[in-house]
């Protein structure tokens, strides 16, 4: 209770009220992107009229649409009339652009959110609905998801390259790319030295798209695939850098560390393991969106959820990694590296 002294804190309704209407964003953000509102901006600031004439949707919707934009900050609005990019737009919702983070935002509507439907149930079972950490439900899920969050890793990815810098003389590196999806963290390596080969790690349905992506990057000669569950696959031996790329969420503790065990295995002596997760700090009192993230994990697998560097930290010590380290990078979170002595 306030005293005679102190100034009570005001409270509003108004977060609250935000909050009502929290799953406006992504879906706006979707409807533009599926409309390529963001494309047709790149050319010009345009009237909602122009937008509509070049993207062949109503004038009705994009008048709604563009004005909720303009007040998520997305978009500039001239006078009354001609709506424009702003940087932030500019450099992550244009198709064409190398930032493009669009590819995510399209899984709102049709993967992302119908899962998180079901949180109430989630919440008082513990349970997900269905698993993505399970190949049935996951495989499927994936083959047309990891394409999409390609840019989201690609500078992180470069910049492990660069902090890794094999340079370009010298024996074979041989690199392994566990849950490698689109081959990101594979291709970024292979892109910084011309010594590096990649084992790409992931299950059947989806290794046809990390050698389809790897091909496009005209890497198909430098990367072999294992076509297996994590749990189950010979990652083979010698490697002198294991990734780790957004998996250790969906594992749940036990699994997790079961494979950091193994990575150890798999690389030689002197090798690095470099994990990429969304974090929590040991509080879990932030970041919010590790600890959002936490709740995707339990809307999606059975035992998933954000972790902390200093847990990670410990299991890597645990499973015998010395030097367990974060470098900066420029990715959503700092990555994590240790070193096999
Ligand atoms: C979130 S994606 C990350 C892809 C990529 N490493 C990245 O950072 O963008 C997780 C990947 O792990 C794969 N995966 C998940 N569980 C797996 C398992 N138990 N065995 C093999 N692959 C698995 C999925 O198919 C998917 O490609």
């Amino acid at each position: 209770m306030a005293t005679a002294t102190e100034t009570p804190v005001q409270v509003t309704p108004e977060r609250i009220l935000q909050m009502a209407w929290g799953y406006v964003p992504p879906l706006v953000l979707e409807a533009a992107i599926r409309h390529r509102v963001f494309d047709v901006l790149d050319g010009g600031p345009k009237t909602v009229a122009e937008t509509a004439a070049a993207t062949g949707a109503s004038v009705r919707g994009l008048t709604a649409i563009m004005n909720a934009l303009v007040g998520l900050n997305f978009l500039s609005k001239e006078g009354h009339a001609r709506y424009g990019l702003t940087p932030e737009s500019s450099a992550f919702l244009v198709s064409t652009k190398p930032g493009f983070q669009g590819g995510l935002i399209r899984h709102c509507s049709e993967h992302l959110i119908p899962r998180w439907l079901h949180l109430n149930e989630v919440v008082a079972s513990g349970n997900p609905v269905s698993a993505v950490n399970d190949e049935k439900s996951g495989a499927a899920f994936f083959h047309d998801f990891v394409l999409d969050i390609f840019p989201m890793s690609y500078p992180a990815a470069q910049f492990l390259g660069a902090h890794v810098s094999f340079g370009s003389d010298g024996s074979p590196v041989r690199v392994l790319d566990l849950a490698a999806g689109s081959g990101v963290w594979g291709i970024a390596l292979a892109q910084s030295s011309p010594r590096v080969h990649v084992t790409a790690v992931d299950w059947p349905e989806v290794i046809p798209v990390t050698k389809k992506t790897s091909a496009r990057f005209g890497l198909a000669d430098r990367f072999s695939f294992v076509e297996g569950d994590l749990h189950d696959a010979d990652f083979g031996s010698g490697y002198a850098l294991a990734t780790l790329g957004h998996i250790l969420h969906s594992e749940g503790e036990a699994l997790g560390k079961k494979l950091l065990a193994k990575t150890f295995r798999a690389l030689a002596p002197g090798g690095t393991i470099a994990i990429a997760e969304f974090l929590v700090n040991k509080e879990r009192t932030g970041p919010v969106n590790g600890l959002f993230f936490a709740v995707n994990m339990l809307v999606n697998t059975q035992n998933g959820t954000t972790w902390s560097v200093e847990e990670i930290s410990e299991w890597l010590r645990e499973a015998g990694f010395t030097d367990p380290r974060t470098i900066p990078s420029p990715g959503h979170s700092p990555l994590i590296l240790a070193t096999k002595p």
